[in-house]
């Protein structure tokens, strides 16, 4: 990210939810709030995607990720999680709109920029701020996840959700598995849904996935977020497990097609854009 300046990942992100709205009547993921987030910035989203067919693939990967972190979310709840964290928040919306108010309490946690940019953006849309809702501004370059938590009343001995999307290729696999290790620890139990991409393969073996991929990264690379980190899946899962965590759900792009693309034809490698689940519960 720029110094002191707001993620314009985080905007892009939202943008493509926005979009998945209008342009595909949020098929996979329905989303009241996406567009009036955005305010003024959605008609022009929407222009720029009908005019770059190409960014569909990656607007379709982003309504997939948070369709599966809410349905598990929503499984989890069932099973007696009560605190949601939403690392690295951006303009997610779903604390504005939770479905369990009275029984799930929300903390938003992200980089002090970026989280005063959104309350911004909450307030121009008059977008109430919840009282299940709790703030937590950490800058993971200088603070801990403890910390902050510690910090917004994040009680270690309640059973926890984490959703964290969109976040992990940006940071080293150190600070990727320094975080898995803290959520596997916690006394209350957890689960986590997170995003993750394959290495991309290059020369002779370079395919479709490492084509798109490639010009995804030069875009996020030039607004100063650069991707820096892939894992390959069994060794991610490995990891996973010696952490603590027991059940792992894990979609490629091989089960993403199946599960919510099941009309469209043809098969896909399953390397690529993942979608995971893990829980110490
Ligand atoms: C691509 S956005 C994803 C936002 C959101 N999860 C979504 O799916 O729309 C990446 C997020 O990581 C956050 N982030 C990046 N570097 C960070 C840092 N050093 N400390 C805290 N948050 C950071 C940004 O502020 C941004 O909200």
């Amino acid at each position: 990210m720029q110094p002191g300046q707001p993620s314009r990942t985080a905007l892009g992100a939202a943008a493509h939810r926005a979009v998945h709205q209008v342009l595909e009547r949020g098929c996979i993921f329905t989303d009241p709030l996406a567009v009036r987030i955005l305010g003024v910035d959605a008609e022009a989203a929407v222009r720029d995607a009908e005019s770059n067919p190409s960014r569909r693939m990656l607007r379709l990967f982003i309504a997939v990720r948070t369709r599966f972190a809410e349905d598990a979310l929503a499984a989890a709840v069932a099973r007696g999680v009560r605190q949601l964290v939403v690392l690295g928040a951006g303009l997610d919306t779903y604390a504005y709109r939770n479905d369990f108010a009275e029984s799930l309490h929300v903390f938003e946690v992200d980089h002090p920029a970026t989280q005063a940019w959104k309350r911004q953006r909450l307030a121009d849309a008059a977008i109430p701020l919840p009282r299940t809702l709790t703030f937590a501004p950490v800058d993971f370059e200088r603070e801990t996840l403890a910390g902050g938590l510690a910090a917004a009343g994040f009680d270690l001995a309640k059973q926890s959700f984490f959703t964290w999307l969109g976040v992990v290729p940006y940071l080293t696999a150190q600070a990727v598995l320094s975080t898995l290790e803290f959520i596997a620890r916690l006394p209350g139990g957890a689960h986590v849904v997170f995003d993750y991409g394959n290495p991309p393969t290059s020369g002779a073996d370079r395919d479709r996935y490492a084509a798109a991929h490639e010009a995804l990264a030069a875009r996020v690379a030039l607004i100063g977020e650069a991707f820096r980190s892939y894992f390959e899946t069994d060794a991610l899962h490995a990891k996973l497990m010696t952490l603590g965590f027991r059940e792992i759900e894990d979609l490629g792009p091989a089960l993403i097609r199946e599960r919510y693309f099941a009309n469209r034809g043809g098969s896909l490698p399953d390397r690529g854009g993942h979608v995971i689940r893990a829980t110490t519960v």
